[in-house]
């Protein structure tokens, strides 16, 4: 039987690395782990119980308390907080605006680090997030850092919000783009970095199935060589 390994997928926002994860580990038949949804999740409810995302020893606090369950259904990746299926409240400007200053708190990416590598355990997942190859899984098997433009994450984030029929500025996705891309790569702990061994992917010109079969084709490469 062909050996499981992990794929770690880091990069900056809109790169396409949740899509790009989600398929390729549907096409290995592996599981897919959306780590930023996990941060996304401890934001939400912080936000909800009106604690703010600054003080990490309330945000400690909810963490403690909060029963988080990623769920596949059918392929569709599902989180759970508290039993509320929080999928979609979790992809909200509010939550995407506030996600970084949670993601900043040394114990709070402690906690998140360790469940991660609980989820990876016995191998065949494919993990996205900013830290997967440099301290989640640094012994993960094949690394990728996808990147991108900012004009081209922003542009693809802008047509995904008018397919929803939601409103979308071009020029604000832009700024909060970069904002976030700097709040993630200035951080102390675990900044965004692309690890010395992984492999940079510039997504910039290619469309998602480029991405995904460019990807696959380096793992089923890799199994062979076993
Ligand atoms: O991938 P995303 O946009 O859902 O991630 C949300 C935020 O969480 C992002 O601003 C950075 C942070 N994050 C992180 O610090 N480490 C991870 N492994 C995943 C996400």
């Amino acid at each position: 039987m062909q050996e499981k390994i992990n794929v770690a997928i880091d990069g900056p926002a809109g790169a396409g690395k949740s899509t790009v994860a989600r398929e390729l580990a549907s096409r290995l038949g592996y599981v897919y782990i959306d780590t930023g949804a996990m941060y996304r999740a401890l934001t939400w409810k912080a936000l909800e119980s009106g604690a703010g995302c600054e003080d990490e020893a309330s945000l400690a606090d909810i963490l403690q308390e909060m029963e988080l369950e990623l769920r596949n259904n059918n392929g569709t990746p599902e989180i759970i907080v508290d039993g509320r299926n929080v999928t979609d409240e979790i992809r909200l400007p509010e939550v995407t605006n506030n996600v970084s200053y949670t993601a900043r708190h040394p114990h709070i990416r402690k906690y998140m680090v360790h469940k991660q590598q609980e989820l990876a355990a016995r191998g065949g997942t494919v993990m996205d997030g900013r830290d997967i190859g440099t301290a989640v899984l640094p012994e993960a098997e094949m690394k990728f850092f996808l990147n991108a433009t900012v004009e081209e994450r922003a542009a693809r984030r802008h047509e995904e919000q008018l397919g929803k029929g939601m409103d979308s500025d071009l020029e604000l996705l832009k700024s909060e783009i970069s904002r976030r891309d700097m709040l993630d790569s200035e951080r102390e702990t675990a900044p965004l970095r692309k690890a010395d061994d992984a492999e940079e992917v510039d997504t910039t010109r290619m469309s998602i199935k480029e991405v995904v079969d460019y990807l696959y084709t380096r793992i089923q490469r890799k199994l062979a060589a076993y």
